[in-house]
Order: C-alpha cells, then sequence, then structure tokens
C-alpha cells in the first residue's frame, strides 16, 4: 500500500518486514491475531492449534518455549503465570467435589492454605500421609481419592519421599478400585535436572519456573507436564482461569533456560560444599543436605536424585534470637523469600514461608524456630563459606 497517512504509518510503518529467521524467538506481545479471512477464524475451534486466535488462549512465544519443555521432559508441558496457577489449575481440572486429595504435612505455604483453604469451600477434602510412613496409603486412599500430591525434597525440612515406592503403591490401589488416581509431584526444589519423576511413574510433574527454571529472581511462572491427554484438560481450564504465561515472561524464560545446565550444576556443587563446610561450625545443630551422609535419606538420595541440589537447611544454636542475628549479619547472602536465583539466599521458615502456621503445625513438619533454609547460587565458594562463617562466630 502506497502513500499512506501518517495515522496508519506511525501503525504499520513504511513496510512490513515478512519473518526472514531471527535467532531468537519473537516476544508475540499481542492479545489478538488477525486471521487471513474470516473461514481461518473457525478453525481453532475445530481443533487446528497453528490458528492463533487470543493471548489468553495461546501464544507463539509461549507455543515454542511449551515445545522446548515438551521435549526438555518428554511429556506434555503447559505454561502458566505462576507456580500457583499451575498447582490450582492443575488441581481443579482433575478434582470435583466429594473427592479427595492427599498429600504430606509439609507442603510449601501457598499450596498448603490452598488446599486447606480453598479446595475444602468446593468439598474436596484433605487428608495427609507420613512421607516416612507410605505403607499408610495403603488404607488412607479411598474410592474418593483423586490425586496424591507430594513435594521431594520437602521445604524447609529437606526430607525426601520415596517416588517409586509411592507410585507403585498408588498404581496397585488405582488397579483395585479400577479408576484413575493422579500421583502429582511438585518438583520445584530438585528440578528435572536433579530429579526425573517420570521414570518412577509419577502422572504430572509440576514446576514454580520462578525458582531454578527462571534462575535470576525476575520473572514469576509455573510448569505443568503430563500426558498429552491430561494436557488438554489442564490446557481448557487454563483457558478460564485465564492463567497463561506472559509472552515477554516466556521470552525471559527461554533466555533462562538457555543457561539453567550450568547454573543448577554450580548451585549443587555450591551446597555440597558449604553444607560439609557448616556441618563443622560448632554453633550450628545440625544441617539438612541429602547430599551429606548423615541425612536420615542420604541413601534414597542416591537412588532417586541425580544431583543433590541446591537447597539445604541448618538449625543454628539459640533458637529465632540467633537465626535472626545469623541472616542479619550476612554480607553476601540475601535474606529474602524465594530460591534458586544466581544469588544464594537465606530465609527464616517461621518467619516467612511457615509464617502464621501453629505451634502444633510446625511440630507436627519438624519446623523450628532455629531453622534457617538457604538456597545456593552460583558465587565462589571460597567467598560464600567464609561470608557464613563471619556471621556464625558471632553468635553465642
Ligand atoms: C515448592 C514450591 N512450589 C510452588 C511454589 C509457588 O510458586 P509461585 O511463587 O511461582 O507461584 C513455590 C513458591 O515459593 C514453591 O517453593
Amino acid at each position: 500500500m502506497k502513500n499512506k497517512k501518517i495515522e496508519t504509518q506511525i501503525i504499520h510503518g513504511n513496510k512490513q518486514y515478512p519473518f526472514t529467521g531471527p535467532v531468537v524467538y519473537p516476544i508475540y506481545q499481542t492479545s489478538n491475531f488477525r486471521f487471513k479471512n474470516s473461514s481461518i477464524a473457525s478453525r481453532y475451534s475445530k481443533g487446528d492449534e497453528s490458528v492463533f486466535v487470543y493471548s489468553r488462549i495461546h501464544n507463539p512465544t509461549v507455543n515454542q518455549l511449551e515445545q522446548k519443555f515438551t521435549e526438555l521432559y518428554d511429556n506434555k508441558a503447559t505454561l502458566f503465570c505462576s507456580g500457583m496457577a499451575a498447582i490450582s489449575t492443575t488441581i481443579l481440572a482433575l478434582c470435583k467435589s466429594d473427592e479427595e486429595i492427599l498429600t504430606i504435612p509439609n507442603l510449601y505455604g501457598g499450596t498448603y492454605h490452598y488446599f486447606n483453604e480453598v479446595l475444602p469451600k468446593f468439598k474436596i477434602d484433605i487428608k495427609t500421609f507420613e512421607p516416612n510412613s507410605l505403607e499408610d496409603l495403603l488404607y488412607l486412599i479411598t474410592p474418593k481419592t483423586r490425586i496424591v500430591y507430594f513435594e521431594t525434597p520437602t521445604n524447609p525440612t529437606i526430607n525426601l519421599v520415596d517416588i517409586q515406592k509411592l507410585v507403585k503403591i498408588v498404581k496397585k490401589i488405582e488397579k483395585e478400585y479400577n479408576k484413575k488416581i493422579y500421583t502429582i509431584l511438585d518438583n520445584t526444589f530438585a528440578t528435572i535436572l536433579n530429579q526425573n519423576p517420570f521414570k518412577y511413574g509419577v502422572d504430572i510433574v509440576i514446576e514454580s519456573t520462578t525458582k531454578y527454571l527462571g534462575g535470576h529472581s525476575d520473572l514469576i511462572g509455573g510448569l505443568v507436564v503430563s500426558s498429552n491427554n491430561t494436557a488438554q484438560k489442564i490446557k481448557n481450564l487454563r483457558k478460564y482461569t485465564g492463567s497463561i504465561m506472559e509472552p515477554f515472561t516466556a521470552f525471559l524464560l527461554d533466555r533462562s533456560l538457555k543457561t539453567f545446565l550450568f547454573r543448577v550444576k554450580q548451585q549443587n556443587q555450591n551446597a555440597i560444599e558449604l553444607a560439609k563446610a557448616l556441618e563443622k561450625h560448632r554453633n550450628i545443630i545440625r544441617v539438612l543436605y541429602p547430599g551429606l551422609k548423615s541425612h536420615p535419606n542420604h541413601e534414597l538420595a542416591k537412588k532417586q536424585m541425580r544431583g543433590f541440589g541446591g537447597m539445604l537447611t541448618i538449625e543454628v544454636v539459640g533458637g529465632l534470637k540467633n537465626a535472626i542475628k545469623f541472616c542479619n549479619n550476612l554480607k553476601l547472602a540475601v535474606n529474602a523469600m524465594s530460591l534458586g536465583g544466581v544469588e544464594t539466599s537465606v530465609s527464616i521458615p517461621v518467619l516467612s514461608s511457615h509464617i502464621g502456621l501453629t505451634k502444633s503445625e510446625l511440630t507436627r513438619q519438624g519446623v523450628t524456630e532455629g531453622m534457617v533454609r538457604i538456597s545456593t547460587g552460583i558465587e565462589n565458594i571460597v567467598d560464600l563459606i567464609q561470608d557464613f562463617y563471619q556471621s556464625l562466630n558471632k553468635l553465642k
């Protein structure tokens, strides 16, 4: 079109370039997609996913990243605007009133509140099982059970759940009842690099991409990976919960993914070295890290984890007062709630992820006031140990 007016030009420019193969996938920052002609508009509703319609339903930038994750996990990936959006949408897509979910007591705080305060309003019951006593599932699972939901390693006690054993028990009962019982694992702490739940037959893997996958503390997102069939159900609901990932977030996450392997390797390495160094300090009561021989689940960790991860928890002498003092005196590690970033961070569970829980809830979850959760970054380990030691030395 020649001699366009300025109003038209500022929208369309002088020339519209066809894509000639950018090195980086572009951000399709658009809500709406134009159709070549009206007959194409109906193709999407007939199942042709190559026709884009509206970015609350799907978007090319998000789509291409979903394809990447699908290849990475060898199962169908669906992206969300947060980890909690991924969790809440998945549960609602698969579970209905008068059904129940079985789960572990020490869940991530957001999930814990969603399970205990929101789902009961929809008559979905929550029951718990002890990770160290999986045989209990044999009598806890009932014909009403639709989902067995768990995390491993757990937050903040870094306890492990035997994935293979759990799946085996659930599949056995599933057969007896002749109904689908979904096993769902929140793999955020370990990530697919350190632990592949699909190897043990888990149905659905969820990750908050805000953590290790994003890795730079600058985005919020969630990922669900499942069979094609299940993914279709989850995607259908995502349309109506409006919880798809933003195109710009998908761009950032795609960029993060390129260094994911290197970051996680370094975080793992720093975690084991820091854990070993901290175990020797006089002001530490215990260090909880699956890579340590002293960890009660060390043998299980060696069996089911490919790397021991970047999450560890310490308990300092002197309870909460000293936990606060220790965090305040750190010079490198940042005192922040989230985890999985390139910077080492610390948080006190009773003041952050587990705030508001009653004394008995904390005791049941094994959380004490002197605990400090650590997420190792990719800094030089000598600097990190020096920082932790100078702060620990100040405790009485
Ligand atoms: C284990 C775990 N799962 C899920 C979430 C929720 O993720 P998001 O904050 O991205 O909604 C978090 C957040 O801290 C988490 O630690």
